[in-house]
């Protein structure tokens, strides 16, 4: 796995969008979230709702997890034998071509779907703050899905719903990239899309970020005070090809620390993704098959082929 900064040749003026959710003519909102999504799938959203006060205290409990002695990280660590993904794991070993990442993965909604043993204890304010951004994050996600669903000319709800509705699972990720000696050598994590729906991302200030688009892989610039929202492979199958699923991945640095914070919204595991009914017509035939959600996540996972 190499990085191939010859490759990657974005030009100054091309920039991921900027959506200024405070706007009030929501109708133009609306128009941009979907644009951007249709072009990029990728765009930030400034002016989100989410107080910056909150952005702050959720950086400063994950990053005070990170500095934890690696012993009492690994309470939280992901078992060995654990089909899912839930956990702490780390692997900072120095090989070439291998990732360089330590992550924290947990799921934060619905309730009914929380195993706290993956949640730290340590600081004691982890808990409170993640749920505090949980509840703010879910209504943003809620906005953009709305928008979204209004961009294919459906009612509000109509992806929402598509994804299981209040059954659709929210997951935190929490990934660290420490300074990496040889930077060109690594990658923070190697080109993929998200195998979710949507996913909203707070980063610290050291950019790293990339992204493919018309043949160039881009660098996502740092908007301070912005949320990053990149569309993954569930919205590109319900909405039948119509958003784009961004193709990304992240790089390191030579000397500096950089850390990222996603939710992903995720449709529930029992959920068919399929492109949404009211959207097939003779004139528009399915692009996808259905599956069951489960079975997607698990065939992307293992690379195996999926209609
Ligand atoms: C991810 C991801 C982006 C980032 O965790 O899937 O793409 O900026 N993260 O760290
Ligand atoms: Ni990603």
């Amino acid at each position: 796995m190499e990085v191939k900064k010859d490759q990657h040749t974005s030009p100054p003026s091309e920039m991921i969008p900027i959506v200024d959710l405070s706007n009030p003519d929501e109708e133009l909102v609306s128009r941009a979230v979907v644009k951007a999504s249709q072009e990029w799938g990728i765009f930030h959203v400034v002016n989100h709702g989410i107080s910056m006060d909150l952005i702050r205290r959720l950086k400063e409990v994950g990053s005070q997890f990170f500095e934890l002695p690696e012993t009492e990280k690994k309470a939280v660590a992901k078992p060995d034998d654990s089909q899912d993904f839930e956990g702490y794991t780390r692997n900072l070993k120095y090989t070439e071509g291998e990732v360089w990442a330590e992550n924290l993965f947990h799921r934060i909604l619905p309730q009914s779907c929380i195993n706290y043993k993956y949640w730290p204890r340590n600081p004691p304010q982890y808990r409170e703050v993640t749920e505090e951004y949980t509840k703010e994050t879910k209504k943003l996600s809620e906005r953009l899905l709305g928008f979204l669903s209004e961009g294919l000319g459906l009612r509000h709800e109509a992806l929402k719903e598509g994804l299981g509705g209040e059954k659709s699972e929210y997951v935190l990720r929490i990934n660290n990239f420490p300074p990496n000696p040889q930077p060109d050598a690594t990658l923070g994590l190697p080109e993929h899309t998200d195998i979710v729906a949507l996913a909203l991302i707070v980063t610290n200030e050291v950019p790293g970020l990339q992204v493919f688009h018309e043949d160039h892989w881009f660098d996502v610039q740092y908007v301070p005070s912005s949320i990053t929202v990149t569309v993954g492979d569930q919205i590109l199958r319900l909405s039948n090809g119509k958003y784009k699923n961004v193709l990304h991945r992240v790089t390191v640095d030579k000397e500096k620390q950089r850390m990222s914070w996603p939710v992903f919204v995720d449709a529930n595991p029992d959920v068919v993704i399929r492109p949404l009914p009211e959207l097939i017509t003779g004139d528009n035939p399915s692009m996808f098959k259905p599956i069951v959600c489960k079975d997607f996540k698990y065939r992307r996972l293992f690379k195996l082929p999926v209609d």
